[in-house]
């Protein structure tokens, strides 16, 4: 998303014409809530009534104890105490708090990169939606939610401007990719800009920020206890604007949802277009996350029906045709093509000579792994982290699918973690085909930046995904991997090669998801209840009712 020049963001709006919440009003300081209650983020589907004949599910909130943790039944890490804070913690944090960007002297956001030593700043010093995640997490987990809620706030009045792409008027739901604080020292005011799509290479609007907004609410909630702000009405409101870009009807056939390239952390063009794993995870997780917190009256009782089914179809359509394993590689291998009607097997009529050579080899007997694309006669069997990990927090995969990508991480540990944790996507596209896929692109050639690049923000995706699943050290191998080289490599924010021994061609230093991405990774490992603001638990009604495979129960 870089080359993005500030001068052509039109939508711009100073304080004195913004209608702004009264930011100190908001930072009271929040609600806690002791008393054991009743679970709020795990409602489960049986609540609803969406005429599903099932018997109630009792879930209760685990006791929220104020400091920062979060209700999750992982014991604490019996080695918490034996946990000696690694010299490169301290210089983290001093690095992520140099990262803080300010609007009418409160904290509202951490610019993308602190980097200095580079000429081109492009839009790296914006606050990126997807990239203060991490950042905010940390925060959480060290008992600071304050800039969490400022933040919160902010993308939700930025939301409600009005967006346009030449004369095309994007959905009112839309948040930014980015946004941007200009301080005018002479008149003593502070300005906003921010980047909808309409500076962004490709002008791809971002389909994952709003899914990470409503996330990252939800974390927020979970970690302070405090209801008040998912609950207000103006949170509401912006939860449902988001959801009604998402569940709108058209012509789909299926429930995932269609992505144009380059709309979420790959933000150019890589040839994933298309039904995305990224955002259909990130969709996936973040409807969970609105049905746990949108209000089960008014419109919010309609969105909650909306949310209920679609939350059935999406996961029966992931785990059924996006899973690869051993045995669905091989029945794919075998399958047959111009099937028409409803006993149709081959589905979507892939050729069986469009399965690339490298994933027969890829493939390990034990494990398995939600592919990076699923549309008609196209597969795209690419590996790509940050989908399959949040498939593993949000429960999107089954437990059994889950323990499946973690013992395909550690079987293909070389090529997906290699030397630095961890690779966007395997393997790298060359040649004929990176010229078609790709355009041509120079910062997406094999082995960098999106196309096979080594990202350490994926660190923390990585960890949470192993506490969720009992692997700890498969986390611990990782961050230890991190340590010998972040903080020395100047905390870049991404790794080239085959094994990611390279600090990027392009990469910036002092990336700040990288820095972020570290710390949530080394405070989720030493305090495993912090997993509880970003996990769900599997929804019995959610459950599979079709077993594909028989390796993902063995
Ligand atoms: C790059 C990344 C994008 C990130 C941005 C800011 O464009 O591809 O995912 O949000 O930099 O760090």
């Amino acid at each position: 998303m870089d080359g993005a020049g500030m001068r052509k963001v039109s939508s711009h709006c100073s304080i004195s014409d913004m209608d702004d919440y009264d930011l100190s009003k908001l930072l009271d300081k929040p609600k806690l809530n002791i008393e054991r209650q009743r679970s709020f983020d795990e409602r489960s589907l049986s609540e609803l009534s969406v005429g599903l004949n099932r018997g109630s599910v009792e879930n209760f909130e685990h006791i929220y104890s104020p400091g920062a943790r979060s209700g999750f039944d992982t014991p604490v890490s019996s080695t918490r105490n034996s946990f000696e804070p690694h010299p490169m913690v301290a210089e983290a944090w001093e690095a992520l708090r140099r990262s803080l960007v300010y609007f009418r002297g409160q904290p509202v956001g951490t610019i993308a990169a602190y980097d200095h030593s580079s000429e081109e700043v492009l839009n790296y010093d914006q606050v990126f939606v997807r990239d203060f995640v991490p950042s905010a997490l940390a925060f959480l987990m060290n008992g600071e939610p304050d800039i969490v809620k400022n933040f919160l706030l902010k993308t939700l009045q930025l939301q409600a401007w009005e967006k346009r792409i030449d004369r095309f008027k994007l959905g009112e739901g839309a948040m930014p990719a980015s946004f941007k604080v200009l301080h005018d020292p002479v008149r003593k005011t502070d300005t906003i800009v921010a980047d909808f799509g309409e500076s962004a290479i490709g002008r791809v609007a971002p389909v994952d920020s709003g899914f990470w907004w409503i996330i990252l609410l939800r974390a927020y909630t979970k970690s302070t206890g405090d209801m008040s702000l998912a609950e207000s009405p103006e949170c509401q409101k912006g939860m449902r604007l988001i959801m009604s870009l998402c569940l709108s009807e058209g012509f789909d056939t299926f429930p995932t949802l269609l992505c144009a390239d380059g709309c979420s952390m790959i933000d150019r063009r890589m040839g994933v277009y298309g039904y995305p794993i990224e955002i259909q995870a990130l969709f996936f997780m973040s409807l969970r996350s609105a049905l746990a917190l949108l209000k089960n009256e008014g419109e919010g009782k309609e969105f909650i029906e909306r949310i209920t089914k679609r939350l059935h179809a999406l996961s029966f359509h992931m785990r059924s045709y996006f899973w690869l394993d051993f045995r669905q590689l091989n029945d794919i291998y075998r399958y047959k093509t111009e099937e028409y009607s409803h006993t149709a097997v081959n589905k979507f009529n892939v050729i069986p000579d469009s399965i690339p050579e490298w994933v027969f080899d890829f493939m390990p007997t034990r494990g398995g792994y939600f592919i990076g694309n699923v549309s008609p006669a196209r597969m795209d069997f690419r590996w790509f982290a940050l989908g399959n990990c949040v498939a593993i927090l949000c429960s999107l995969a089954t437990p059994e699918q889950s323990m499946a990508i973690m013992d395909l991480i550690e079987e293909r540990w070389e090529e997906l973690v290699g030397e630095m944790p961890l690779k966007i996507s395997y393997p790298a596209i060359e040649s004929h085909e990176w010229r078609i896929v790709t355009g041509c692109d120079p910062k997406n050639t094999r082995w960098s930046y999106h196309n096979g690049g080594s990202w350490p923000v994926l660190l923390w995706l990585l960890t949470a995904a192993c506490i969720k699943t009992g692997r700890p050290q498969i986390a611990r191998k990782a961050i230890d991997l991190a340590e010998s080289r972040l903080l020395k490599d100047g905390w870049p924010e991404y790794y080239d090669g085959k094994l990611g021994r390279y600090t990027g061609k392009q990469a910036r230093k002092f990336q700040t998801w990288s820095i972020a991405g570290y710390l949530v990774a080394k405070m989720m490992l030493e305090d495993p209840s912090h997993l509880g603001m970003i996990s769900l638990e599997e929804d019995r009604l959610l459950k599979p009712l079709l077993k594909r495979s028989s390796s993902w129960t063995c």
